[in-house]
Order: C-alpha cells, then structure tokens, then sequence
C-alpha cells in the first residue's frame, strides 16, 4: 500500500483531516460526531485551552523516560487505545489491526463489547496488553458470558461502561441516515468519487459488518432500531450492586468507565474497583456534561491516589496529556485519533498516530523539565480560574 498518506499526516488534526477525505461523510460523522448540539464534544477540546503549563526548565531533562506501570504491566508511553466500537468499519479486521499497532508500540489496547471482530479474535494477534469493555445488561447472564469469555481469552481488565444505558442522540447519524451495514442514498454515492479506495478496500467485507460479539450475522440495523436494540440489550435500572456483583465474577483488574462525579469515585474505590476513567463517553452520550479534564481533578483528589484514574476525551497534543498528568491521571485513552489512523492507514495509520503521540509528550516532557511521568505534577498547571487551582495544587497529592 502507498505511504503516501504519512506526508501530510504531521498532527492528529491533520490525521482527522485526511481521514475526511477518505471515509465516506456517514462513516466520517458516525466517528467524528457526538450527542445533540455537541456542546460536551468541543468542551472536551476546549477545557485544554483553560489550563496552561508551568515549565521548570532548569530541572534539566535530557533524558525523558515516558513509561508507566497500569496493574503490574509496563506501558511504554501514559498512552493506550479505548474502546470504540465499529473500528472494523475503517479497515479490513480494523479491531486486530490497531491492536496490533497498540502492542507494537508497548501500550495497551481496549476492545469495545460493539466490536467488529469477536473478542476471541485479538488473542489471536497476540495483542498484549488487551483489556475488555462490557456493559450491565438486561440479561446479567450476557455481562457474565462477556466477562468469561474475556477471561478464557486472556484478557488482563475489565472496564464496565457505565454512560451508555441509553444511547446518545447522535444527531448526525439521524441525519445521515447511519445503519450497521452501512447502506448509502444516492446524493452520498455522487459525493463517493473521492471514497473510492475505502470502498474498495471494504467491499469484500462491508455487508457482513455487524457486532461480532452479539449482532447476528447478516442482520441490517439502522440508527433507530440499534438504539432500540441497545435499550432493550443495556440495562438503565443498573446500580451499585450490579458493580459488587461484577466484582465477583472477574478476578483481575475492574475499572469503571464514565465518572464525572467525584463521589462515584469514592464509591468505585469502597466496592474494590481498581481504576476508574474519568469519561463522558467522548460528548457521544449525555450533552451538557462537564469535559473530562475539567472533572479529572477533583476526582484524582476523592480518590487520594488509592486506585488509578484514566482520563478519555478530546486528546489531541501531547500536552493535553501532559496537562492530565499534572492533574492527576495516571494514563489517557485515545479514541477518535486511533479511527482517524486506521481509516487512512490501517495498522500503519494507528501507529503513526501513536507516534504522533509519543514525540509530543516527549517534546513537552522535555520543555517542562521532566525526566518522568512522576515528575509532572499540579504546580506545573495553571487554571484560568487560578485562585480555585491555587486550592486544588494545595490538597491534590499527585502520585
Ligand atoms: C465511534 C466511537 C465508538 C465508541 N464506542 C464505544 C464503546 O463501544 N464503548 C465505550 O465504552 N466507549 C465507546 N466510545 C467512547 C470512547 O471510548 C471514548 O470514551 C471517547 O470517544 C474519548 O474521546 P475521544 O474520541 O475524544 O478520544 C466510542 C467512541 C467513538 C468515537
């Protein structure tokens, strides 16, 4: 395949660029979009704008080492893939191919429960570190079968979505008329000229693209009906004690996904959970939550550094993730950017964009005098609300 691509690819904005121009505009906004008026999706982008670095560059910092420990495993960058769903509608076994790439650049990879490929599958491509995305369904009995499987497969966490009961208002999908298999209306084949190499690409696959881990095969699903599909497959009535329940069943580390209150945190580390991800679901889901940076530090503050907190949304730079790490988190999951790679180059696009990622942590590691992750800390931020920083540098203790 033609490397062309990586040329004009410098910055994960110029990643999503490209990726416009390749996917065709449903797909596009099916991964690019988020929940009504997408107030939450910029805020996610915007809140990096509100906090500014403080450099200490005479610390000197010649040598940065970028590498953290998640639950006994070694990451070669405080950056790993979350889960999405339908990442095998960018590329042919979309799923294996990034996880691939995620292993290849020492970090971890997160299978969404809405995958294209089974969970059986990445195993297969000895994806490691491999975690597993479930939800509490009406029928516990599938959570539990997940969970199991995900055990048999050597899956090393579990994360348990919990903003996902009711599926989002993703309006642009309502308007692009998005089913699973896509199917295109006419004005959408004439704009197509420019798609043609994902057709291609995708054409052997494309009509049997469902969720492998519990769509039917060949079955067509529209917006609509997934989301009627989804209310009747997730459970809203889910509670706490579908957490401890969880608990009991998966042995190895369980993160919750999609705190945004600091008190969820408090209770997340009271039921034995061993991480939480600070996440509104990337503004797919409830539009008008607060962007995850925003929620990052007092939650980093409730749980008093007893369990990691992971952070999702709005990623970009490296020195949003700096600015992260300063605020407490422990790593960052990258969602959109990780498509945005696999839509225009596959495996390759996936580790180009981690790379990306890696060369701007690397260069802001440098500028803010840090050698090491644990060397950025909340002094090194400032808020535009700087006297209510002031307070939180004061309580939050970092690592
Ligand atoms: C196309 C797409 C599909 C997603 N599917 C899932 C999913 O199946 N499970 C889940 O927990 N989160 C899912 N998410 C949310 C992401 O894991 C993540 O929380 C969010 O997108 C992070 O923001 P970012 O895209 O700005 O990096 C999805 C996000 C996108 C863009």
């Amino acid at each position: 395949m033609s490397e062309g691509w990586r040329r004009g690819c410098y910055s994960i904005e110029a990643v999503r660029a490209r990726a416009r121009g390749v996917l065709p505009r449903p797909v596009f906004d099916f991964v690019d979009g988020g929940a009504e008026d997408e107030w939450t999706l910029r805020r996610n982008e915007t809140a990096f704008e509100d906090i500014s670095l403080r450099p200490r560059p005479l610390n000197g910092a010649a040598q940065r080492d970028l590498s953290i420990k998640l639950f006994g495993q070694k990451l070669s960058m405080p950056v790993m893939i979350g889960p999405t769903g339908l990442a095998g509608l960018m590329w042919p076994e979309g799923e294996q191919a990034a996880a691939r790439a995620a292993a290849s650049a020492g970090t971890a990879y997160c299978l969404s429960h809405g995958s294209v490929c089974k969970l059986e599958d990445i195993p297969r491509v000895n994806a490691s570190p491999r975690w597993m995305q479930v939800f509490i369904y009406r029928d516990r009995g599938f959570t539990e079968e997940l969970a199991k499987r995900a055990a048999a497969s050597g899956y090393d966490a579990l994360v348990l979505t919990t903003d996902n009961q009711m599926l989002g208002n993703r309006e642009r999908d309502v308007r692009n008329g998005f089913s699973i298999p896509p199917k295109f209306k006419l004005l959408d084949m004439l704009a197509m000229a420019g798609k043609l190499p994902w057709l291609w690409r995708m054409r052997p696959e494309l009509q049997r693209i469902t969720f492998g881990n519990y769509v039917r095969s060949g079955e067509q699903i529209d917006i609509g009906s997934l989301a009627k599909r989804m209310s009747e497959l997730l459970d809203p009535s889910m509670s706490w004690k579908d957490v401890a329940w969880l608990r009991k069943i998966w042995k190895g580390p369980l993160l919750i996904k999609g705190i945004l209150h600091p008190e969820e945190a408090r209770q997340a580390v009271a039921r034995g959970v061993d991480g939480v991800i600070v996440s509104n679901h990337g503004g797919r889901q409830l539009d008008g939550a607060v962007a995850a940076l925003e929620a990052l530090p007092d939650i980093a503050e409730a749980v008093a550094g007893k369990i990691p907190v992971l952070v999702d949304g709005g990623f970009r730079r490296g020195s949003h993730v700096v600015k992260a790490l300063c605020l407490g988190a422990a790593c960052c999951l990258v969602a959109r950017p990780q498509l945005w790679g696999l839509a225009v180059g596959g495996e390759a696009g996936v580790a180009h964009v981690l790379d990306i990622f890696r060369r701007e942590i690397d260069r802001s590691m440098a500028l803010m005098g840090a050698s090491r992750i644990a060397d950025l800390t909340a002094d090194m931020t400032t808020a535009r609300n700087s006297t209510s920083q002031e307070k939180r540098n004061a309580k939050i203790s970092n690592r």
